[in-house]
C-alpha cells in the first residue's frame, strides 16, 4: 500500500514518536510510506508527498516538533481546498494517516464521508479533543506548566509577590488545571469555571490574611476577558489573519493589572506560550504517541477508515471520526474542584 502521514495544526512534543511507529511498522512490512509536509497543505496546494526511507523515521521518538511539517492552513478559503485534497489523495495514496486535533479530525470524518481511506490519530497539546482521555503533547506541556510554576514559587516567596501565569488552552482549561494543580497554584481560572475578579481579590485578601505571603495564580489564555470584567471586542486576537493568536488578548496582563489596581499586591506576569509546546516529549507522550501511531497504522493495514485510535483509560480503542469531530471535552467540575480543594 501506498500509505501517506501528515501532522495538521499546532505542533506538539510526541508526534515524532507517533511518525515512527507508523513509519517503522509501514517499511518493515514492505509498505511505501509517503510523507506530506505541512499537514493538508502539502495536499492542496500542489502535491507534495515525498517517499520517505526508514532512516527518515528512525532516531526521532524524542525530538520535539515534527519532521513532517505542519500548518494551520484554511481548506475553507478560498473554497475548494477540500475537494482538491479528496482529489490528491484518490490520484496518489491508497491510505492517508492524518494526525491532528479537533480542526484536522474534522477534515478527517468530512473526507471518510466521501470515501477517502482516512484514519486520524488525536493530538493537542489542549487535551480537549472530543471522545479520548488523551492527546499527544498534553503530558509534556503539563511538565513544563509544573516546573515553571517550581521556578516562580521561589522568586514569588522571596519578593511576597502575586505570580500571574498564563497557559495554553484555547477553549478549555485542561493544561492549566492539571499544570496549576501538579505545580501547587493557589487559584486556577479556566474557560469552564468563570470566576469573578471580586471572587480572585477576595480569594487573595484572605491568603495574606491568612499568612500567605504570596500567590501563584494560573490562568487559561482563553478566558473570556468579560467574566473578568474586561472587554472581549476591543482585545486583538490575530496578527496580519494568520491564526487567532490568543495570547495577544493578554488575559494574565490583564488579570495582573486588575490585581495590583484594585488589590494592592505586588504582581508579575509570566506567559509559558509556546515554550508549552516546544522541545523533547515526556517518556508518557512518546509512549501514548507510539501506541496510538501504531493502532493508526494496524487499522489501514486491516481497510477499517474514517476511525481514530482514542484512550479510554489505559487502552487504546478505535472509534469513529464522527465522535471526535465536534466540539471540545470541557474539564469536569470533578476536577476543577479537586484543583480548588488546595486553593
Ligand atoms: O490549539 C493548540 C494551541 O497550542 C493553543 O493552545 C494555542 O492557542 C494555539 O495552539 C497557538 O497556535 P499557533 O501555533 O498558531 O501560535
Amino acid at each position: 500500500m501506498r500509505i501517506g502521514v501528515l501532522t495538521a495544526g499546532g505542533d506538539a512534543p510526541g508526534l515524532n514518536a507517533a511518525i515512527r511507529a507508523i513509519g517503522q511498522m509501514a517499511l518493515r512490512d514492505g509498505h511505501e510510506l509517503i510523507g506530506i509536509p505541512n499537514g493538508w497543505a502539502g495536499l492542496a496546494q500542489d502535491y507534495a508527498g515525498k517517499p520517505l526511507g526508514i532512516a527518515d523515521v528512525s532516531g526521532i521518538v524524542g525530538q520535539g516538533g515534527t519532521v513532517l511539517g505542519t500548518a494551520r492552513y484554511d481548506l475553507d478559503s478560498p473554497p475548494g481546498g477540500r475537494e482538491r485534497v479528496l482529489a490528491a489523495i484518490e490520484e496518489n495514496l491508497d491510505a492517508l494517516i492524518a494526525i491532528g486535533g479537533d480542526g484536522t479530525q474534522r477534515i478527517s470524518h468530512w473526507l471518510a464521508d466521501r470515501g477517502a481511506p482516512v484514519v486520524g490519530v488525536p493530538k493537542t497539546l489542549d487535551n480537549d479533543l472530543m471522545g479520548t482521555d488523551y492527546c499527544i503533547g498534553f503530558d509534556t506541556a503539563l511538565s513544563v506548566v509544573a516546573e515553571s510554576l517550581d521556578r516562580l514559587h521561589t522568586t514569588a516567596a522571596s519578593h511576597h509577590r502575586v505570580m500571574v501565569v498564563e497557559t495554553m488552552g484555547r477553549a478549555t482549561g485542561w493544561v492549566a488545571a492539571l499544570g496549576g494543580l501538579a505545580g501547587g497554584a493557589d487559584l486556577i481560572v479556566i474557560p469552564e469555571f468563570p470566576v469573578t475578579m471580586d471572587a480572585i481579590l477576595d480569594h487573595l485578601a484572605k491568603r495574606r490574611a491568612n499568612g500567605s505571603a504570596f500567590s501563584i495564580v494560573v490562568i487559561a489564555e482563553g478566558v473570556n476577558l468579560e467574566t473578568l470584567g474586561g472587554h472581549e471586542s476591543t482585545a486583538p486576537s490575530s496578527i496580519g489573519g494568520r491564526g487567532v493568536r490568543l495570547a495577544l488578548r493578554g488575559v494574565g496582563a490583564f488579570l495582573s493589572s486588575q490585581i495590583d489596581e484594585h488589590g494592592g499586591f505586588e504582581v508579575r506576569t509570566t506567559v509559558l506560550g509556546h515554550l508549552q509546546r516546544g522541545g523533547s516529549p515526556t517518556a508518557y507522550d512518546r509512549i501514548w504517541a507510539t501506541r496510538v501511531g501504531a493502532a493508526a497504522y494496524r487499522s489501514v493495514t486491516a481497510h477499517t477508515f474514517g476511525v481514530i485510535p482514542v484512550v479510554h483509560g489505559h487502552d487504546v480503542v478505535l472509534v469513529p471520526l464522527s465522535s471526535v469531530a465536534h466540539g471540545q471535552r470541557r474539564v469536569p467540575r470533578e476536577i476543577y474542584e479537586l484543583c480548588a480543594t488546595f486553593f
